[in-house]
Parts: structure tokens; sequence; C-alpha cells
């Protein structure tokens, strides 16, 4: 890597804590409470979530302090997942009387609201325990209680303990194990942070090369060039997108930035002169911020993937209005869930949502991994496209364990793997395009298969040999849905000129073009794409270019290793194939 911006000034998720300030009194106080609590509900404690150990790479240092102050967040039950879910697939369905009649804010809120009764039960519970819950979020459906780790423990049945990892400076405070009071089973879906325990190295770029003498734009994606660089211009080609600017400005594209990922103007005014010189040159991003969240513009403040981020979606979607959301805090899955309800409380939400970031499932748990996909699933009924990038370690997720090349359990990379996101793989080469060795794929161990994909994966899973080594989960939703180009993008970091690859520059480059087929369908009066799936595997499935090469098996790991290998129709390293621009948007305006 280089000299960017990779490391972050790190505040663990228990730097929320302070030093115990409890009085001699209040500890009284708090004991006598505690023992109450306890003899009232020792005996009825039900299981939440449980895990062996924690992930590998995790290193226990002892028990977290007892008077130490964690914050928790409570997510409490909406009252209506299940109708949310059926109304979606409803509206996302082509055919359906509804289709893309999308939600609005409030239409959404009245599902996803906590019930009366779940509400009078979590109060009942924090007053009895001397918690004061904030509420969090829009929608009524987070709250956060602050309470010290030896109360956490009791009221929770859990044993918080210190972990370091070498992605986190300092400790991070989590539990193996989480249980509710059955007063509250049924009415929480998950307490966090407890057992989700996530790496905060979840950006999807697995490497930089520099390059020297490459400065000038790429005239076309040239095939018999063995560096093979991909520029919008070569996008534009390949896949037949438009270069004429959009026009609608009630549309926008969002890019997400997680961990200090700073997206910087002057490179990607720089990228737009070198690459795209028919563009205004000051076109640029609105800035959006959440959880504290900033975008210093200093020399050496570029994250490599927000760069990529917002230059690809700028570079692609052409004229699109480009918001860029940077959310602060280090801990993934809260600023996962953050992202969903920041976007819940703004009544015109962008259009489109493109994140290149992720973790390995199993790292989240179910719990969590749940809630969040829930939150995508409301906002793709509010009509976003919700984007991810599948993951740039082929079969084998995140994981960073020595056995990483011959590990056959493979492991799924979470959000890339929730039903309710578009999961973006990545290809290389043009004549024909291959799927790269390490295009994030596989099968959900939390979700099962979603009716929109199960036939279209039932054909796929014919194709793995009787005996296949690979140990993967055959019931659940599989993923990527759609793949592009993902190698040797040409793009501007701290001034220079460089060549990258990952999902990372996938999923914005899907991004952008689903951004420009809502511009045109804004324009025709007709609704925008809003959730994707249902149409995608369809009526669009056959405005792809189906990817029929290639074998995940990972960057690093030698080709022989097990991995799957892409097949005629959808595959789980490149989903239904690469777009075809004019067929995408003759099915989108059908
Ligand atoms: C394509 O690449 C080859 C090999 O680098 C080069 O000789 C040729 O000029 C390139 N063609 C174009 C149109 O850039
Ligand atoms: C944001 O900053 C304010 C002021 O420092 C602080 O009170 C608040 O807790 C911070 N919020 C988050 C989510 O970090
Ligand atoms: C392979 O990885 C899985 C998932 O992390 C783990 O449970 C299993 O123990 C590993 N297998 C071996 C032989 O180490
Ligand atoms: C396989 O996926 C299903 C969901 O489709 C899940 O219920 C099940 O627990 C998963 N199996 C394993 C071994 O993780
Ligand atoms: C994986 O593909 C990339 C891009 O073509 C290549 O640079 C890398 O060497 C490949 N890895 C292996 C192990 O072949």
């Amino acid at each position: 890597m280089s000299g960017l911006k990779t490391k972050n000034a790190f505040q663990p998720a228990s730097s929320q804590s302070s030093p115990d300030s409890v009085t001699p009194m209040s500890f009284s106080r708090l004991v006598t409470l505690l023992s109450v609590v306890v003899a009232a509900s020792a005996a009825s404690m039900v299981l939440h979530e449980r895990r062996a150990a924690a992930p590998p790479g995790f290193v226990r240092v002892g028990a977290a302090p007892a008077s130490e102050m964690i914050t928790l967040r409570v997510g409490l039950t909406s009252n209506n997942v299940a109708g949310l879910q059926d109304q979606l697939i409803s509206i996302a369905t082509p055919g359906s009387s509804n289709f893309r009649q999308w939600l609005s804010m409030d239409d959404v809120k009245a599902y996803a609201q906590p019930s009366a009764a779940t509400v009078s039960a979590f109060n009942a519970f924090a007053s009895a325990n001397g918690l004061t819950p904030t509420a969090i979020s829009p929608n009524g459906d987070w709250v956060s209680i602050s309470l010290s780790v030896s109360k956490a423990n009791t009221l929770f049945a859990a044993e918080f303990e210190q972990f370091t990892h070498p992605s986190i400076n300092g400790l991070v405070t989590r539990t193996l194990s989480v249980s509710l009071p059955s007063e509250l089973v049924g009415h929480v879906d998950v307490i966090h942070p407890t057992t989700a325990f996530v790496t905060s190295d979840v950006r999807l770029v697995p490497g930089m090369r520099r390059v020297t003498g490459r400065d000038g734009p790429a005239a076309s994606c040239n095939s018999s060039d063995p560096s093979g660089v991909v520029t919008p211009t070569c996008l534009q080609e390949l896949y037949g997108i438009p270069t004429t600017p959009a026009t609608e400005t009630s549309n926008a594209l969002l890019a997400t930035g997680y961990e200090d990922q700073w997206a910087q103007q002057a490179d990607l005014s720089q990228f737009l002169s070198l690459l795209r010189p028919d563009i205004s040159p000051p076109t640029t991003f609105k800035l959006l911020t959440t959880d504290n969240g900033t975008n210093p513009q200093g020399q050496f403040d570029a994250g490599l993937e927000a760069n990529l981020d917002t230059q690809y979606t700028a570079g692609i979607a052409t004229n699109v209005p480009l918001e860029f959301l940077s959310v602060g805090g280090f801990d993934f899955p809260t600023a996962l869930f953050d992202t969903t309800t920041f976007l819940d409380g703004v009544p015109n939400p962008p259009t489109v949502m493109t994140t290149s970031y992720g973790d390995t499932e199993s790292n989240f748990g179910a719990s969590v991994a749940t809630k969040i996909c829930n939150g995508y699933m409301a906002l793709g009924a509010r009509g976003i496209s919700v984007i991810f990038a599948s993951g740039d370690g082929g079969v084998r997720g995140n994981h960073d364990s020595p056995d990483v090349c011959t590990n056959n359990t493979f492991m799924p990379v979470f959000p890339a793997a929730c039903p309710f996101v578009t999961s973006v793989g990545s290809t290389q080469g043009f004549a024909p395009e291959k799927a790269i060795n390490f295009t994030g794929g596989g099968f959900s161990n939390v979700f099962p298969s979603p009716d929109y994909q199960k036939a279209a994966v039932a054909g796929f899973l014919e194709t793995i040999p009787s005996g296949f080594p690979g140990t993967f989960n055959k019931t659940g939703r599989g993923y990527p849905d759609v793949s592009t180009q993902g190698w040797n993008f040409q793009m501007v970091a701290e001034g220079e000129v460089i060549l990258e690859g990952g999902t990372s520059a996938s999923s914005p480059t899907f991004a952008g073009i689903i951004a420009l087929i809502n511009d045109r369908l804004i324009t025709a009066q007709k609704p925008v794409l809003g959730f994707l799936n249902p149409f995608l595997y369809s009526k669009a499935s056959s405005a792809f270019t189906d990817v029929t090469i290639g074998h995940n098996s990972g960057f690093e790991c030698p080709a022989s290793s097990v991995a799957f290998d892409a097949a005629v129709g959808w595959d789980a390293l490149t989903g239904l194939g690469t777009p075809k621009f004019s067929d995408l948007l003759a099915a989108a305006l059908d």
C-alpha cells in the first residue's frame, strides 16, 4: 500500500466508556436494585445469541472492568416487518398491480416502528432497572442505554470481555453470549455491541499498484493491451453507457464512506479533467455526514476507497447529482445501522446508494445482520436501489486466518449477502469478460434464498460436481447478483494517477448505470427502479452479458484452490453477468 491514509485514529466502540463515576451511595442503590432484578428474573433469561469463540484475529485480553460504562443500542422489534417485506416484494416485482409504487417515509415508518406493546414492555424494563433510554432513530426502532459492565452482565446474562484485533486501535468490549429477560422476548431484535465481532478493515480495495507513464486516458478497452486499463470511456464503450448528461435534478446517487475514508474534491476534479474532459470540471459531490463524520480536504487526507467511489460514480453517472455520506465512528455495524436510520429521516432520499465495504457474515452474527438487512429492505421500499460490492476474497470472504487458501468452508460476506441489496462482483478482460479471481460470491448462512432468484440459483447448483470439496449453504441467498469490470481502474489519489481494482470499483460503476436509468425514467415520468432484484432476475435478466469463465479462489490463492467456477446462466462469481445499458433501459421503460 501507499502512504495514503490507511490507518485510522481509531476510537473503539468501548471508547464510549468513561471512568467509573458512580458514588458509593448510588452504587449501593444500584446493588440493591440489581439484586431485586436478579431475584425477579434470574429464572427467566432466554438466550438471544451466542458464539463459541471470538472470530480468528480477535484476542481476549480479560474481563471488562465491572464499573466501566458502556453504551448499548437496542433494536426494538418493528411492528410489521413481514408486512413490509410482502409489500416490498410486490412493489418490486414486474407485473404486480402496485409495481414501483414506492412508499413514503411515513408509509415505511408505519411498518418499521415498534408496536405500543413493544415500547411499553421496553420502557417498563428500563424503568425497573434504572435505565434511561434515548431514542436514536426516526422510526422509533432504536434506543440506546448507558450502563456499567456489571449491570449489563446481569441484565443480559452476558460476560463482557475486552479484545484486541490487528485492525483496531485499542480495545473492544464484547460478550460471547447475550440473553434477554423473558418479558423482552419478541420485543427486542438486537443489542449491540454484544456478540458481533467485526474488524475495522472492511474496505474492499485489495491492493494498489502505482503506474508511471500511463497518465493519459486510454481510448478504449484495449483487449490486446496486457495491462488492460479501465476508464469511464472504456466502461461506456463496453456496456453502451451514454455520455450525454443527465437532466433530472430530483435524482441523486449516494456513495457511503466509513472508517475515515475521505473523498477529495481536488482529486475528483483532476480525474474528470483527465478522463472525462467533456464534463464540467467543477462537478463535485454534496457532502452529507452522520455520527459526526467529517471530510477534511488536506493534501494527504484522501481515502482510496472514497476517491474510487466518488470518481467512478461521477465518471459514469454523467451529471447525476452526487452525494457522499461520511459516517463517523469505527464500529462498522453501528455505522451501517446509522446509515439506514439517517436515510429513514430524509424525506427525498437519493435513488441509488453504493457501498464498497463488507466483512465476513459470521462476524456480524444473525441478529445484527438481520436487523441491518431489514434496514435495507425499508430503504428499498422507499425506492432506493441499495448496491454493495460483493467482497474481494473470492469464496473465502475476509477469511484472514493462515489456512485462507486451504480451508474449504466458504465464508459469505455481509452486507453483500443480504437479499435486499444488489450485490456486484468483478470481471476483467474484454473479449470475453471473465470473472476475476477475487470476485466475492457464495451463499449466505443467515438469509435463505429469496424467491426472485431461486430458479437462477438452482441452475447454478446443478453445475456443481458431486463430491465437490467446498462446503457452502445450498439453501442460502446466493450472491452476487450482477458484475462489472473490477480491475486496473485508472483513478486519481493525492494528485497521482494510479490503477486500482476490487469489487469496490464495480459497485460504483453499476450504481452509476442505475442512476442514469433513473434519470431517463424520471424524464419519462415513470417511477425510479428502487429495489432492483426481482426486476433484474425476471424482466431484465436478458439485459446482461453472461460471463462463463473464471474461478474465484481469491487474489492470493493458487488457482488450484477449491472455489466456484463461472457457468452458463447465473453463477456465484458474476451473478447474471455484466450490464447492457440499452437493454436494461428498455426493460426499465417497458
Ligand atoms: C492496444 O494495446 C496494444 C498493446 O499494448 C497497443 O500496441 C495498441 O496500440 C493499443 N491500441 C489502442 C487502440 O490503443
Ligand atoms: C458527536 O459529537 C458530540 C459533541 O462532541 C458528542 O456529544 C456526540 O456523542 C457525538 N456523536 C456520536 C454518534 O459520536
Ligand atoms: C475452516 O474455517 C471454518 C470457518 O472459519 C472454521 O470453523 C473451521 O474450523 C476451519 N477448518 C479448519 C480445518 O481449520
Ligand atoms: C444455511 O442457511 C439457512 C438459511 O437459508 C440457515 O437457516 C442455516 O442455519 C444455514 N446453515 C448453516 C450450517 O449455517
Ligand atoms: C488474481 O488476478 C489478478 C488480476 O489478474 C492477478 O494480478 C493475480 O496474480 C491473480 N492471482 C493469482 C494467485 O493468480
